[in-house]
């Protein structure tokens, strides 16, 4: 065992802090780029308009002119023509070259670089892929390929030539509009592009490449005439419909819920195969992961259908908030992120069904964000330091934040919402700005003090909210008390009360919604959901002339991102999910129903005994399972029990095995006492109609795959259940029909599962994306020998460590979905995992650092665990010439 005195890297590296923010010290005006294009040696020529930003009465107070940059050759650099000699005039370091002494006022500045695209396996700066050219810049991949002040209050017109080599790269694309073209000598041609908005480097895209094309125009609401094109590897044009229709959906969306209209003549997308994210929302030139384009019916599920909607609408959004109001300093990444998550969630929710949207929603912030917010590296929505940026494109800034601004609509209604949106825009458009300029013009717009509500945005960690109600027949008025507390977070041991827009509602004896008002307001604010706004640690809610409630809803909508403490009865649960009227609150009593009675499994199983369940709950299931009103897509969702890691969250020290076996037995006991009624399900639910990704018949999809879940929970490996789940991928023609039981075999095993999953592989064998469906199914499973068999599968052609999508499907998924697996006891797993680690570390940082996170969850383990996962983490931190990255990872990990 190493030993525990943690090594930290040659050089610790540097922690940036909020508060240290200072502006520029120049402006450049404008940028001329000029590309020669080559995999081994790039060139790079930049021309820069430099102009002082701040005063200089003498030239005392000229500044250094500091350029960020890295991985880069400079081949030479010129200030007003004159060549600049190292030592006297300039400096290099590893982080960036220095222009000591400037002159006075306004000068241009010529640097010329050489970089290597096809070395490149960070994938950040300018990489191939597939052997096509691309970039990704943000957050500070610019530098690599440019000296350039590389921060995102510099806003800069681009203007960019690219040259390259016809038979190649006969695709040569830049941000804003095509200026020229033209043939160059040697079997080269060029294209100059004309960026109109002044814009971070961060947004700066160059791809070029061979390339196909699928064009589609867009006529916006003023009359502007659009070109879409989706530009992809060839063989994979076919597969570009429904991001086209997504992309115009969106468009026109964004028009009449924002009044938000698209501002150039040109929209490009490109999808390539080794992305390190899921997209990027580069100026006019959204580049992409092709997960997050490609699809048709036989590769592409209903779920990445519904994925590449939202994704291809949140690039968009992007060009409002994010592109034309961007961010100040890397702090405010929410900013623009955390709305632009909201934006694409009201986008899915107005053009698919909203309440399951919202469950959703609900589950991924559960199953990813309130671990993050509980762990190690809990941190704000906007974060006060960070060691390496990129580790901080997280669920709490993303998916946190954008509860938050849900949280600000809950407030201020669409209306007064839009009108804050409205003022911001028009304060900041073409500027860099602020979480606090956001939250500004909500409060002016709307005239409100959101002075406390600022809390969110500085406070980490998922606030408890508990509350006790009581009836007092005489005065015929019901009470409610509300506490908030919010457990510590690392650096933040005290937390101050929020303000917490609460839905609550009363149900009477008949499960109908009692209006509500509060004591003192008029009766003509009665309504059935109440929206109560928490402003302290303990508040007090008085409903008068009310009958007594059977039942108490409360977060509906879930209308703040809160752990809820209070005590229900099991009886209260039951009646909640058979009738609140509030989707999302029926449903989650039925995820609290569900967990009281696998918590209390693991028990039982854990002291030696046989679980048993309530026959309320069943009787609960079966309700849904008849319920022809039902929404069938609800359904699914009301009937698939809560996750093992969610489970895993709410008990300490974490049981895998336990919680396994007790969701496995709830679902055979689920199966066993409604197999009528599954088979029913089973049958009526099949689709005929010619496939569509969404509707009434993705909604029978799902619902009939979570019947067929059940129904193989039923002594599995007999006969007739394994017949049923080969019968039903057999006869398949989707995707989404023929994951469901592979994904349900590979947790079974043996002979028809083998034959099915190589039936799988042969068929889409030539399928990257498919590939990656097949890697993962096989690292979820349950079987006992998943990771050799992780292991062996890191042999075949198709896996790759320098492929992102490749690591994500076959050990993101083993190390992130599998805990069963993952948390072997003797520590196989978590061997496995750091050293996966290590080795990417030196392939590409930002995925090695993303890999690592679940090794930091050891806190939640027994002793034994805890002490074989620090292990890994010690190991890790001691290895050499560790990135900024995983250090930063792997040493909050142990804090
Ligand atoms: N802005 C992109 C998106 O949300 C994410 C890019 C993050 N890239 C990174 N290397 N951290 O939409
Ligand atoms: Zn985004």
């Amino acid at each position: 065992m190493p030993d525990t005195a943690t090594a930290a890297p040659a050089q610790t590296p540097t922690v940036i802090r909020r508060e240290d923010y200072t502006a520029p010290d120049y402006a450049i005006d404008s940028l001329a780029l000029a590309f020669d294009l080559e995999p081994g040696a790039t060139r790079v020529k930049s021309r820069l308009a430099v102009a002082p930003a701040h005063e200089q009465g003498s030239a005392a107070d000229v500044r250094p002119l500091k350029l960020d940059g890295e991985a880069l050759k400079l081949v030479s650099i010129a200030l007003d023509g004159q060549p600049l000699a190292e030592g006297r005039d300039y400096r290099v370091d590893d982080s960036g070259l220095t222009v000591t002494a400037p002159p006075q006022g306004s000068f241009t500045l010529e640097i010329e670089t050489e970089i290597d695209p096809k070395g490149n396996s960070e994938l950040s700066g300018l990489y191939l892929s597939n052997g096509i050219f691309c970039t990704q810049c943000e957050a500070e991949g610019f530098r690599r390929i440019t000296y350039f002040p590389d921060r995102p209050d510099v806003l800069t017109r681009y203007h960019v030539t690219i040259r390259g080599p016809k038979d190649s790269c006969p695709v040569l694309l830049s941000n804003g509009n095509l200026a020229e073209t033209g043939e160059l000598s040697d079997g080269r041609h060029y294209a100059v592009w004309d960026d109109p908005f002044p814009k971070p480097s961060y947004l700066f895209a160059l791809v070029a490449g061979d390339l196909a094309c699928h064009e589609e125009g867009f006529t916006t609401h003023s009359g502007r005439e659009v070109a879409l094109r989706i530009y992809v590897e060839h063989g994979k044009e076919s597969r570009t419909g429904w991001a086209m229709d997504s992309l115009k959906r969106a468009m026109r969306w964004d028009e009449t819920r924002f009044g938000l209209e698209y501002d150039l003549d040109l929209f490009n997308i490109v999808a390539v195969s080794d992305f390190n994210m899921g997209a990027m929302e580069n100026k006019s030139l959204n580049v992409f992961n092709d997960k997050y384009i490609l699809a048709d019916p036989d590769t592409a599920t209903d779920g990445d259908y519904a994925g590449i909607e939202s994704v291809v609408a949140h690039e968009y959004f992007h060009n409002w908030t994010g592109n034309r109001v961007t961010c100040r300093d890397w702090f405010q990444l929410s900013l623009k992120e955390g709305l632009t998550v909201f934006r694409d969630q009201e986008f899915s929710s107005d053009v698919r069904s909203r309440p399951v949207e919202r469950i959703q929603t609900v589950r991924a912030l559960r199953a990813r964000q309130f671990p993050e917010d509980a762990g190690p590296l809990a941190h704000p929505v906007r974060p006060d330091s960070y060691i390496e940026i990129n580790n901080f494109y997280t669920p709490t800034v993303y998916e946190k934040g954008a509860e938050v601004i849900r949280m600000l609509h809950s407030l201020l209604g669409e209306d007064g919402f839009q009108k804050g949106m409205r003022l911001y825009i028009e304060r900041h458009d073409g500027q860099a700005a602020t979480c606090d300029d956001f939250v500004a013009a909500m409060a002016d717009a709307n005239d409100v003090d959101l002075e406390q509500f600022k809390r969110w945005y500085s406070q980490a960690g998922t606030p408890e909210v508990e509350v006790t109600g009581a009836y007092d027949g005489d005065s015929g008025t019901y009470e409610m008390t509300v506490r908030q507390t919010c457990p510590p977070t690392p650096g933040q041991p005290e937390k101050q009360p929020l303000q917490i827009p609460f839905a609550v509602g009363l149900l009477d004896a008949q499960g109908q919604d009692i209006p509500l008002a509060l004591e003192g307001e008029d009766s003509g604010a009665t309504s059935a959901t109440k929206v109560l706004e928490l402003r302290e640690s303990e508040q007090r809610f008085r409903f008068p002339g009310v009958p007594e409630p059977r039942a108490l809803s409360y977060n509906r909508g879930f209308s703040a991102p809160v752990n809820l403490k209070s005590e229900q009865s099991a009886e209260e649960l039951a009646f909640l999910m058979a009738q609140d009227s509030d989707p999302f609150a029926r449903w989650e009593a039925g995820q609290r129903y569900a967990l009281r009675l696998l918590l209390q499994a693991v028990e039982t199983l854990q002291a030696g005994g046989v679980p048993e369940f309530d026959t309320a709950f069943i009787d609960a299931f079966r309700e849904i399972l008849r319920d022809p009103q039902l929404d069938k897509a609800f359904a699914a969702e009301a009937l698939t029990l809560p996750g093992e890691s969610y489970i895993g969250e709410q008990m300490q020290p974490l049981d895998v095995d336990a919680i396994h076996r007790a969701r496995e037995a709830l679902r055979r006991r689920l199966a066993e006492t409604l197999t009528d009624d599954l088979q029913e399900v089973y049958t009526v639910n099949t689709v005929t109609e010619a496939y569509s990704p969404e509707g009434e018949q993705a909604a029978q999809r799902a619902l009939r795959n979570t019947a067929l879940s059940y129904l193989s929970a039923l002594a599995p490996e007999e006969g007739a259940a394994l017949e049923r789940l080969v019968d039903h991928y057999h006869a398949a023609d989707n995707m989404t029909d023929r994951m469901a039981p592979l994904r349900l075999l590979a947790d079974i095993g043996g002979e028809a599962a083998e034959a099915t999953l190589q039936d799988f592989h042969d068929r889409y064998r030539d399928n990257d994306l498919v590939m990656d469906k097949w890697l993962a199914l096989q690292a979820v499973s349950a079987r006992p020998d998943t990771l050799e068999r992780v292991k062996a599968l890191e042999e075949h052609p198709v896996f790759s460590l320098s492929r992102p999508n490749k690591v994500r499907a076959l050990i993101g998924t083993f190390v992130q979905a599998n805990p069963l697996r993952y948390h072997a006891a003797d520590g196989s797993g978590y061997r496995f995992h750091a050293d996966r680690v290590l080795t990417l570390d030196g392939i590409n940082s930002q995925i090695a650092a993303r890999l690592l996170t679940p090794l930091g969850r050891w806190a939640r383990m027994g002793e034994e665990r805890q002490r074989l996962m620090k292990a890994e983490l010690e190991r890790i931190l001691s290895a050499p010439d560790l990135s900024r990255d995983v250090y930063e990872i792997a040493s909050k990990s142990l804090e």
